[in-house]
């Protein structure tokens, strides 16, 4: 067969990690003073999730720096998208991955992390509301140290951090203005940390909000369990060096109910579903927004979409059996929705009575 001329004007990746970044902002609501709220919809990236930029980084800092090396093995303890993010960079590398997860993971999390090949280790969560950090995080050492496979420690990685550095140049790009708020849910503290710290390199006066379950224990708050996954620390689990505490202007805690609530309100407002750990940061904003001079921005960083939580968060059923399925949880957020819409709706008609 001859060689094949290169095609010029073609728009063709040959990896998926090539397809990081560049995802949408989509405006949530606004206010009648001009105000809006912006989602940035993080699911648009390959494994439908924001911590696939970290993955890329630890995993290309790693190669630079000689921990990984070529047929090398990974080896962390995730909640599942940080999982999804090293499973393809694996595959894409030619490295093993080994997950160490736990049974409070959401279930398309792991299987989609066995579909790319991954090795799943189960940890027991026994039966709590919470996540199993600390044991995940010993077993995954476990490994580390017998097979002497790489373990990246999303927590204390300063990669994890830098790798949100294009997410806020995609933001300056994007938006006319400078943005007032970033809210955005706390893990590990890379997404919301990474990206407001690289925004106020940029020249931003950004205030980022974070936003944890109540019962995690990051930001000192009581400990107790939340089926919110991939947010939050449980109690007894060490906060790593990647939450900057000095980078967080405010935070603040959501119950599982309003988080969840939140997100199906926002499935039915646009179509687009996000995960709960979103719905959380959505809901603190929304209750905001009323408080801020007029024309803000605010945006809230969408960690995943709400696909991965269609047998949790969109299950009424599943939110019933724990006592999160609440109406009127679900209706404060309407009602809040409707009264931004209505004074969008005044506003306008101010304008034209008026003659402005
Ligand atoms: C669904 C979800 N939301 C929020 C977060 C928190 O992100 P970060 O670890 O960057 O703080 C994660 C992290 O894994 C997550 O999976």
């Amino acid at each position: 067969m001859s060689a094949q001329p290169p095609r010029h004007g073609e728009n063709v990746v040959r990896f998926a990690s090539e397809l990081i970044g560049a995802t949408p902002l989509l405006e949530l609501v606004r206010t009648g003073a001009g105000t809006r709220l912006l989602l940035k919809l993080e699911q648009f990236n390959p494994t439908g999730s924001a911590k696939v930029r970290m993955a890329r980084e630890m995993v290309v800092q790693a190669e630079d720096s000689g921990e990984l090396r070529p047929g090398g093995h990974i080896v962390e303890p995730t909640s599942g998208n940080t999982g999804t993010g090293l499973a393809l960079m694996a595959l894409e590398r030619g490295y093993s991955f080994t997950a160490v997860v736990d049974d409070h993971a959401a279930a398309d999390k792991l299987r989609a992390m066995k579909a790319m090949g991954a090795h799943l280790v189960i940890v027991d969560s026994a039966g709590t509301e919470g996540p199993s950090s600390v044991r995940r995080r010993r077993v995954a050492a476990e490994i580390s140290t017998r097979t002497g496979a790489y373990q990246p420690d999303q927590h204390n990685n300063p990669h994890n951090n830098t790798g949100y550095r294009e997410l806020a140049a995609e933001l300056r790009k994007d938006l006319a203005t400078d943005i007032d708020y970033l809210v955005g849910a706390v893990g590990t503290g890379g997404s919301l940390c990474g990206t407001v710290a690289e925004l106020r390199r940029l020249g931003s006066g950004v205030r980022a909000i974070g936003v944890e379950p109540a019962g995690s224990i990051i930001f000192g708050g009581p400990a107790g369990g939340y089926w919110q996954t991939g947010a939050g620390s449980p109690a007894g689990f060490p906060v790593g060096g990647n939450v900057k505490y000095d980078v967080i202007d405010e935070d603040c805690r959501v119950r599982d109910i309003d988080a969840f609530a939140t997100a199906r309100v926002v499935a039915r407002r646009t179509g687009i579903l996000i995960g709960g750990t979103a719905g959380a940061a959505v809901h603190v904003a929304l209750r905001r927004l009323v408080h801020l001079p007029a024309g803000s921005t605010v945006v809230v960083l969408v960690c995943d979409a709400g696909e991965k939580y269609l047998d949790t968060v969109y299950d009424e059923d599943w939110l019933a059996a724990r006592g999160l399925y609440d109406q009127s949880a679900h209706q404060r957020i309407v009602r809040l929705c409707r009264a931004y819409d209505e004074s969008v709706r005044l506003a306008s008609t101010d304008l034209v009575r008026t003659g402005a």
